[in-house]
């Protein structure tokens, strides 16, 4: 389908051709920006992430995202093997050689490192990580409501491959997204193991229904910290929020939908399943949750 939107669609930008990537503690041209074949990134997705965006000088909430990405490598026992300061003033090097001042994005990834051979085995990456940001000029440019398909890809539970973890392998996400695609619509709104309504392959899920906003209890999602600030806004702001069980009869019929993540901050869905979504368009408690929000992050 041509008209196809994406939920991290941004604005065509020519200086992304000419960025400077931070790879290992170089600031280098984005061609010049290359990894192994070794890597174990490349190789396995073994590797952890983080997405950051710039507003007018600041890296929103960039110590939430620090904790998570430092809690994400304990998870997998990669030794970043570098602080916290280190890393952020490795953004801060990055976005300043970038001449960068807002509606810029990052993307921190860190990977156990090049291999000695090409096996799974982490012992294997002798090296050292291979840390490197990526910061492009970004301004979300999603031109409609997005549209999303349930598929039949599920969010798993925590002892197979945690759904909280920023890993560089997303297949299961990617493969959510392609089936939702090949059903015509923008992205995949996927189930938890006992079939309610939990997230969708790249954001987190809101509906609205008389005013109250649902989420879901947060198990089987990204622990989102745009999620989170909005769950927070509603309860600074008296707009009921619930985090719960709910199905996807709730969800059609629900008054409206939106999407919550980094990038695109609040995100209307017009239509989940062929079914049009309130409107259809982005209602008034979305549009008031996006105002604060926008009001927070200033
Ligand atoms: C699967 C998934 N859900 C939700 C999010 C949104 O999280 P955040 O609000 O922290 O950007 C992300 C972003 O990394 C994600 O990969």
């Amino acid at each position: 389908m041509s008209d196809h939107v994406t939920t991290h669609q941004a604005a065509e930008d020519a200086r992304n051709e000419s960025i400077l990537i931070w790879l290992n503690g170089k600031i280098v041209p984005k061609a010049q920006a290359l990894v192994s074949v070794y890597d174990s990134g490349f190789m396995l997705g073994d590797g952890v992430w983080e997405g950051l965006r710039l507003y007018d000088g600041n890296w929103a909430f960039h110590d939430e995202h620090l904790d998570r990405l430092f809690e994400a490598a304990k998870a997998i026992d990669l030794d970043i093997e570098m602080t916290r300061d280190q890393v952020f003033q490795a953004l801060l090097d990055t976005q300043s050689a970038n001449s960068m001042t807002t509606d810029a994005h990052a993307r921190l990834m860190i990977t156990r490192g090049i291999k000695t051979r090409p096996f799974q085995h982490p012992s294997l990456s002798q090296q050292g990580p291979t840390v490197t940001i990526i910061m492009e000029h970004s301004a979300p440019k999603i031109p409609r409501p997005i549209r999303l398909a349930t598929v039949p890809h599920i969010r798993g539970l925590p002892m197979t491959q945690d759904p909280k973890l920023n890993s560089h392998s997303k297949l299961n996400c990617i493969l959510a997204c392609i089936a939702a695609q090949k059903s015509g619509a923008d992205e995949a709104l996927m189930l938890d193991v006992h079939g309610f309504v939990n997230t969708t392959n790249a954001c987190n899920f809101f509906i609205v229904r008389k005013s109250a906003v649902w989420t879901s209890t947060g198990d089987y999602c990204m622990n989102g910290i745009t999620r989170q600030k909005v769950i927070d806004l509603c309860r600074a702001n008296d707009i009921p929020v619930f985090e719960r069980n709910f199905s996807l009869v709730d969800t059609y019929g629900a008054d409206e939908a939106f999407l919550t993540g980094t990038f695109g901050a609040q995100t209307p869905v017009g239509e989940i399943d062929g079914r049009i979504i309130g409107q259809g368009k982005i209602g008034p408690v979305t549009n008031r949750l996006r105002q604060l929000y926008k009001a927070l992050v200033a």
